[in-house]
């Protein structure tokens, strides 16, 4: 527990689980580095939806928070202490971070965060770039290197291109040699042409199953009917990961859960995974984790001007509540981004 005298911060938090009239600003307790750990004085934050999902108890299962809880996942900022063991990073240093998903914590001052999980950030990248890309830019790595194992010249579906995982899933595909077909609204359609989609699909209007031929990858951010249509238009051997769909019982393993969370994850899947296995696709759902290795190679990238980040940014604490009502809206394009104000 903090002390009473413990300096206190800015933040955007919890005390409870509920709808957007939970959301708080207002001062909690600064952090203090730990073993292994850096204390990051944040200047920009990005948002994504596990942060309302967060906010809403959805996660809870997996993610079980102390309360009262600073939300947020990812954020860019400069490091003023470290803890006992924090190596390969300075004070003084800019560093960007996908924070660990069991202390989250983003939307603040202030945040302790372990140096594995950093990236060091080059001059030439923004602050709000190097906020926007950490959540979104290692699950779409993850999705398209891990779990998807895309190969040159294969066709890959992404769904939700012009969103924050889809707007970088798309490039990272194209320079990976694939065909990327996506599905998106046709306001969407030039922005991702130039990304390097070259087959769209506008998905209010059109069964992609009727656009375009069967592929051998799909990234699903939808779940449901648009998940179980993805996996029965992906080619025999072909391989389907969704990150919006319902958990598989693997998730539970990963989160070391008891075995009845496994029962459930594999009940609540088990018509993706018939489907699945009926038509030998490899499938599964995958949760990001943090990677700062992993990180640094996608900023080395937006550095080089090879990734590009689409961003709408929004100043200071008191913007959150909007930025929240505009990220569940569900029609955002790229990533929002709030900046925070200098301190100290
Ligand atoms: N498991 C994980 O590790 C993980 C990590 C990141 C995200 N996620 C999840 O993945 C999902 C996507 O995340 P995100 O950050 O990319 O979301 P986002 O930025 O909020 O997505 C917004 C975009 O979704 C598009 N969209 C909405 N409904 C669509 C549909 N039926 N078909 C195609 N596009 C549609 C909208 O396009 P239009 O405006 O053109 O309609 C909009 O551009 C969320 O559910 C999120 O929680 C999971």
């Amino acid at each position: 527990m903090p002390g009473q005298d413990q300096e206190r911060m800015r933040a955007c938090y919890i005390d409870r689980y509920g709808g957007p009239g939970q959301l708080r600003l207002g001062q909690r307790p600064r952090p203090q580095p730990g073993d292994g750990e850096a204390l990051v004085r944040v200047a920009a934050v990005g948002l994504n939806p596990v942060d309302y999902k967060t906010r809403d108890g959805k996660v809870r299962i997996l993610l079980p928070y102390p309360m009262p809880q600073i939300l947020g996942n990812e954020l860019c900022g400069e490091i003023m202490a470290l803890g006992r063991n924090a190596a390969g990073f300075s004070v003084g240093q800019r560093v960007c971070t996908r924070v660990a998903k069991l202390s989250a914590g983003a939307f603040a001052e202030y945040a302790a965060v372990p140096t594995s999980m950093l990236a060091a950030v080059p001059d030439s990248v923004s602050d709000v770039d190097a906020a926007a890309l950490p959540l979104a830019g290692l699950t779409a790595w993850q999705c398209l290197t891990e779990v998807l194992q895309l190969q040159p010249g294969q066709r890959v579906l992404i769904h939700a291109g012009a969103g924050g995982v889809g707007h970088i899933a798309v490039q990272l595909a194209h320079q990976m040699g694939a065909v990327v077909a996506t599905t998106a609204s046709p306001a969407r359609f030039d922005f991702l042409r130039s990304l390097g989609a070259s087959e769209l699909v506008d998905y209010r209007q059109q069964r992609f199953e009727d656009c375009i031929a069967p592929v051998d990858a799909v990234l699903d951010t939808q779940g449901g009917d648009i998940l179980l249509r993805s996996i029965a238009h992906t080619r025999r051997g072909g391989r389907v990961v969704t990150i919006g769909g319902l958990p598989t019982p693997e998730i539970a393993d990963e989160f070391a859960k008891p075995f009845w969370v496994r029962w459930l994850f594999a009940w609540i899947s088990r018509r993706e995974r018939a489907l699945a296995r009926s038509r030998e696709v490899t499938f599964r759902y995958w949760f990001m984790r943090p990677d700062g290795t992993q990180l640094a190679e996608l900023i080395s990238r937006v550095a080089a001007g090879q990734l590009n980040l689409r961003t709408q940014v929004f100043e200071g604490f008191d913007r959150f509540p909007e930025v929240f009502a505009a990220l569940e809206s569900g029609r955002t394009v790229g990533k929002l981004v709030v900046r925070l104000p200098r301190i100290g």
